[in-house]
C-alpha cells in the first residue's frame, strides 16, 4: 500500500485531493497539518473489510492518535465508536457525536473522577488496569446505583517487536495485569457489587509490522478466556487493541487483511464479542504536515534546511528517532543532500540526517508525510509557539477545522495577586 493515498503531484504542485497545498499554505500559513478525508475513510474501510471474516465485533478508533473533531465525527459516519485515555478524550468523542455506548475508556491512570464521569455519561466498557482500581470503580458505581462495564487489562508479557517507547505487553511495563495473576484478580473483580465485569483486553503496543506477536498474545488471551470459563467466569468481550503499523517509508504496511484472517482463525472459538482498537493504521497516511523552509545554511557535512515546524509540532521523530519522508509542494526533479531541522533550540529538533530530499530553497513550501497519527495530538508550545492549525480537505474543498493558537491564548498566564501592584508600578 503506496503512502499517502490522498496526496499526489498535479501540474507540479502537491495536492491534497482536489486542492493545491500551496494554496492551502497561502490561505491559512504554516506549519498547518493537512488531512484528507478520502485517505481516512479508504483506511477506515480497509480495516473494517479485513475483518468482516469475524462475526461480532465493535471498532473502536484510538483518539490519541488523532483527535480532531473533524476526523471523529467523520469516522462516526464510517462506524466507529472511540478509545479514549481521559476526561478529555471522552468530552472530544462526545462531540463529535459518537455514542457513549460505543467508548471504551483505557489508560492506566484515570481519575475518580475520571471513572464517575464515564460511568454518568454510560460509557460502553472500562478497561481496568489493576485490582484496585477496579475496587475504586465499583465503589464510584455502588454509590452512583450503576453496574460498571468493566473488562480486565491483562499483560501477556509478548515482545510486540516494536521500538521500546511504543511497548506495552511485556512484563516490566505499566500496562495491565500479569496474565499468570489475571484469574485470580478477575475472580475477586467479578464478585464485586458495582461491576459488571465482562471480559478482558489486551493491546501489545504500536508500529507492529508482523503478525506473529499479536498472534502469540491473542493465543495467550485466548487460554486465559477458556479458564476463566473454566472457574465459571461468564465472559462476553475481549478487547484485542490497537498496534498495527504502517510503513513510512512508502513500502507496504502491515497487512491487515493477514491480521483479520489470523484473528478470525485464533478467536474462532472463543464466542465473544472481539473489540478492535486502531489508531495508526487509520491515520497516519491521511495527514501531511505542510512547512516552508525559512533558511536553508551552509553546514559541514551538507546544508541544513531549517522549516518552521518543529519537534514541538511533530515530536515523533525527537522521541522515537521516527522516520517520516520529506518532499517539496512544487518539486523541480533536482535533489540535494541536506539536514532538515526545525527552529526549536535543541538539537533533537530534526526530522532528517544527511538525507537525499527534493532541492529546496528559501521560502519555498514543503511537506512532512504520514503525520495523521500521533502528530498534532502530540505537539506541545514548546519555546512559546503557537499550535499549528488543522485543515481538512474533501475533493476539492478545504476547511480549517482547528485554528493556529497562540501559545499565550492556550496557557493563560497570571502573576501571584500579591506581585501585581509591584508589577504594574513597574510597567507605569
Ligand atoms: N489501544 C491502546 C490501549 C493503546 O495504548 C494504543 C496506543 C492504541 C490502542 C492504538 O495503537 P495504534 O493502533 O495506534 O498502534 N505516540 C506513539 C504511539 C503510542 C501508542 C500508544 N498506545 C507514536 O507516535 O508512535
Amino acid at each position: 500500500m503506496s503512502a499517502d493515498p490522498g496526496f499526489a503531484v498535479r501540474g507540479g504542485v502537491l495536492h491534497a485531493e482536489g486542492v493545491s497545498l500551496a494554496t492551502i499554505a497561502q490561505v491559512v500559513g504554516t506549519p498547518t497539518y493537512v488531512y484528507s478525508a478520502a485517505a481516512l475513510r479508504a483506511a477506515a474501510r480497509r480495516f473494517r473489510d479485513a475483518l468482516a471474516p469475524v462475526p461480532r465485533k465493535a471498532l473502536a478508533f484510538a483518539v490519541k492518535a488523532n483527535p480532531s473533531l473533524a476526523v471523529l465525527n467523520l469516522l462516526r459516519e464510517e462506524g466507529y465508536g472511540a478509545d479514549i485515555v481521559s476526561g478529555g478524550e471522552m468530552t472530544a468523542v462526545l462531540n463529535a457525536g459518537m455514542a457513549a455506548r460505543d467508548i471504551a475508556f483505557s489508560g492506566v491512570g484515570k481519575t475518580p473522577e475520571e471513572l464517575a464521569q464515564a460511568l454518568r455519561v454510560g460509557v460502553g466498557h472500562i478497561n481496568l488496569e489493576s485490582e484496585r482500581e477496579g475496587e475504586v470503580l465499583a465503589a464510584i458505581a455502588v454509590r452512583m446505583g450503576r453496574a460498571a462495564p468493566a473488562l480486565l487489562r491483562v499483560n501477556p508479557d509478548v515482545d510486540a517487536g516494536t521500538h521500546a517507547k511504543i511497548t506495552t505487553g511485556t512484563s516490566d511495563t505499566k500496562f495491565g495485569v500479569a496474565i499468570g495473576d489475571a484469574p485470580a484478580i478477575y475472580d475477586w473483580l467479578a464478585a464485586r457489587p458495582g461491576l459488571s465485569l465482562q471480559g478482558v483486553a489486551v493491546h501489545i503496543g504500536s508500529q507492529i509490522m508482523a503478525p506473529d506477536p499479536l498472534e502469540a498474545a491473542y493465543r495467550r488471551i485466548g487460554e486465559l478466556v477458556a479458564a476463566l470459563r473454566a472457574r465459571g467466569q461468564g465472559i462476553s468481550h475481549v478487547d484485542l487493541g490497537g498496534g498495527l503499523g504502517v510503513d513510512y517509508r512508502g513500502g507496504a504496511d502491515a497487512d491487515v487483511a493477514a491480521y483479520g484472517a489470523m484473528v478470525a482463525r485464533v478467536t474462532r472459538d472463543w464466542d465473544v464479542t472481539l473489540l478492535f482498537e486502531p489508531g495508526r493504521y487509520i491515520a497516519a497516511h491521511a495527514g501531511v504536515l505542510l512547512t516552508r523552509v525559512l533558511w536553508v545554511k551552509p553546514g559541514e557535512e551538507c546544508s541544513f534546511v531549517v522549516i518552521d515546524a518543529g519537534m514541538n509540532d511533530l515530536a515523533r521523530p525527537a522521541l522515537y528517532d521516527a522516520w517520516h519522508d520529506f518532499a517539496a509542494v512544487a518539486p523541480n526533479g533536482a535533489t540535494m543532500r541536506a539536514h532538515v531541522v526545525g527552529p526549536v533550540c535543541e538539537s533533537s529538533d530534526g526530522f532528517a540526517r544527511a538525507r537525499m530530499i527534493d532541492r529546496v530553497g528559501e521560502g519555498d513550501l514543503a511537506v512532512i508525510r504520514d503525520v495523521g497519527a500521533y502528530g498534532a495530538s502530540m505537539a506541545s508550545c514548546y519555546n512559546s509557539r503557537a499550535l499549528a492549525a488543522e485543515v481538512m480537505v474533501e475533493g476539492g474543498r478545504f476547511a480549517l477545522i482547528t485554528p493556529r493558537i497562540a501559545a499565550a491564548d492556550i496557557r493563560p498566564q497570571t502573576l501571584p495577586e500579591w506581585w501585581q501592584g509591584a508589577a504594574l508600578g513597574r510597567a507605569a
